[in-house]
């Protein structure tokens, strides 16, 4: 048997008890492959509820690679999977080629939703974006926030589809703030409110991070000499009781650089004064060559430096679906008390 088809099968058998626990917990999303840790980088296979999604990051698959692996998932899983092939190995590589196994079905891009933790999500395999709309090694800390956001208000930033922001108002969260600067991203995250009909309205605010955040925080927004700056929506300084700050790894805008390896300071200043008192924030950082312990030790000084010291603070992992043989996963993501 080829190796791809070996590394595959032992990547499902090993999955097969948090399989289990998944489908039990209400989550038909997850990952099925992640190659940079199971023997062929580059390569990854999720499931997003009725869908199967390949991504190849490094080389193209043929056919006669695809097929047999596409094959084995719905054979473990029992399930119909639909297939979409994204190869992002290449520029504009996501247009189909003439074989019709790179195209997909009309039905496996049609809008689909999948489940994770009860809740339903958009799922589309292609869109405007490069990535799935939700990001699967976040779903222990959805399923974090859900189980503790009983009454609170919470402010997700960097909200992307909203995921978190969806989860928080499962868990019973009294106000739900979303904030993201892309248009289209929200408005999966106000999809993903319509799929879920029985949840409080969520509320969105389309913004750059730095103007927001600075103005919750009650910090002035700084201006570069001799440069104008945007439009920006107004708003008044005030305190959440969970912050969730899940920023990209590099972005840049008109009010500043989001620079997960250089400055992680400027992001998180803010954030922590936007959090109340007796309140958590969580945050991450998805950077593979930031260290989790040197960037806990940043992440502590900065919040002591403030005045605003952290009581506890809890590391969170990805699931089982998000094998790191080191132990030190690409996202890291710690809970702070205060
Ligand atoms: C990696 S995603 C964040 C993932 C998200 N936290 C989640 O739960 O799935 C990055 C998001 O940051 C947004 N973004 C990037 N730079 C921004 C900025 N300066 N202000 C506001 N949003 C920004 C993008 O639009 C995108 O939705």
């Amino acid at each position: 048997m080829p190796a791809l088809d070996q590394a595959l099968r032992a990547a499902l058998a090993h999955r097969q008890p948090l399989l289990g626990e998944l489908h039990a917990q209400g989550s038909d999303c997850y990952r099925l492959f992640h190659g940079s840790q199971e023997g062929a980088g580059g390569l990854t296979l999720d499931r997003y509820g009725p869908q199967l999604l390949v991504q190849s990051f490094h080389h193209s698959l043929t056919r006669d690679e695809l097929l047999p692996l596409v094959e084995q998932c719905r054979a473990t899983l029992g399930a119909p999977l639909l297939l979409v092939y994204n190869d992002r190995s290449r520029g504009n590589s996501r247009i189909d080629r003439l074989d019709p196994v790179y195209r997909a079905e009309a039905e496996a891009l049609d809008d689909l939703v999948g489940h994770e933790w009860g809740l339903a999500y958009r799922v589309r395999g292609r869109h405007a974006g490069q990535d799935p709309l939700l990001f699967l090694d976040l779903r222990n800390a959805r399923g974090w926030v859900k189980a503790h956001s009983a009454g609170k208000r919470v402010l997700n930033l960097f909200a992307y589809t909203c995921g978190v922001g969806l989860a928080a108002a499962a868990g019973g969260a009294r106000e739900v703030v979303n904030l993201d600067f892309a248009e289209g991203n929200l408005a999966v995250g106000r999809e993903n409110g319509l799929l879920n009909p029985e949840l409080p309205p969520m509320q969105f605010i389309q913004s750059d991070y730095f103007p927001a955040i600075r103005q919750l925080a009650g910090l002035p927004i700084a201006q570069r000499r001799g440069q104008q700056l945007p439009s920006y929506p107004r708003l008044a300084p005030r305190q959440f009781d969970l912050v969730f700050l899940d920023p990209p790894a590099w972005a840049k805008s008109a009010f500043g650089t989001v620079d997960l390896l250089r400055d992680y300071q400027s992001l998180l200043k803010p954030a922590i004064l936007a959090t109340a008192a007796d309140g958590v924030l969580i945050c991450c950082n998805n950077l593979a060559k930031v260290a989790l312990a040197d960037w806990r030790e940043q992440v502590l000084r900065c919040a002591e430096k403030l005045g605003r010291p952290v009581r506890d603070c809890q590391v969170l992992a990805p699931a089982a679906d998000f094998p790191s043989s080191d132990g030190q996963p690409p996202l890291k993501t710690l809970i702070l008390r205060f």
